[in-house]
């Protein structure tokens, strides 16, 4: 629509209460020197991110959605990681079942078709625990958080003076 603002848009895997909680958790245990935590209600894993787009791209990009085939899968995060350049300590899954490799496919796909860039990097599952972390941090145990992945989400970023908020605009479910 004609001078409709833009909207900030991802696709992502939302965590249920519990996951959502058991990251939490997690970050208050873990000690960091620097680094900046990110918010519990703003855990979640990427799929796609889109970036700027306006309301005839949203529309392209929900269509797309609703044309994904998925299948419900569970996963467990068991593993951190930091990664220097994004300077972001995550944690993620040792194994990633091919139907979330799948769903991430599927997406991409669909977005480009509606003219956003193909991701250069392959999907990894990662939710972001800290930004901001310059140096690698030490190395921490924790028990696997299992996740029955059963819906992907289109996420809204607003930006506040007080830091990102994420708004959930739009489910869909994933079969099986
Ligand atoms: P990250 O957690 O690995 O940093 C919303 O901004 C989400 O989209 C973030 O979780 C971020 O992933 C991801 N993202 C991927 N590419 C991005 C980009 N170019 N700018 C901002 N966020 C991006």
């Amino acid at each position: 629509m004609a001078g409709e603002p833009a909207q900030r848009l991802f696709f992502a895997l939302w965590p249920d209460p519990a996951v959502r909680a058991a990251l939490a958790a997690l970050s208050a245990r873990v000690k960091l020197r620097q680094g900046r935590w990110v918010r519990p209600e703003n855990l979640h894993v990427t799929l796609v991110f889109l970036g700027a787009a306006d309301a005839r791209q949203r529309a392209c990009i929900e269509a797309a959605a609703d044309a994904v085939r998925g299948q419900a899968v569970s996963i467990a995060l068991d593993r951190a990681g930091w990664w220097r350049r994004p300077q972001v300590l995550w944690v993620g899954s040792s194994a990633t079942p091919e139907p979330l490799l799948d769903l991430a496919r599927q997406l991409q796909a669909g977005c480009e078709g509606c003219g956003f860039p193909r991701e250069a990097r392959a999907f990894q599952v990662h939710a972001t625990l800290a930004r901001k972390v310059f140096a690698e941090p030490p190395a921490f145990d924790f028990g696997p958080i299992p996740w029955r992945v059963a819906e992907f989400a289109l996420v809204e970023s607003t930006l506040t003076p007080a830091g990102s908020e994420y708004h959930v605009l739009r489910t869909w479910p994933l079969g099986g």
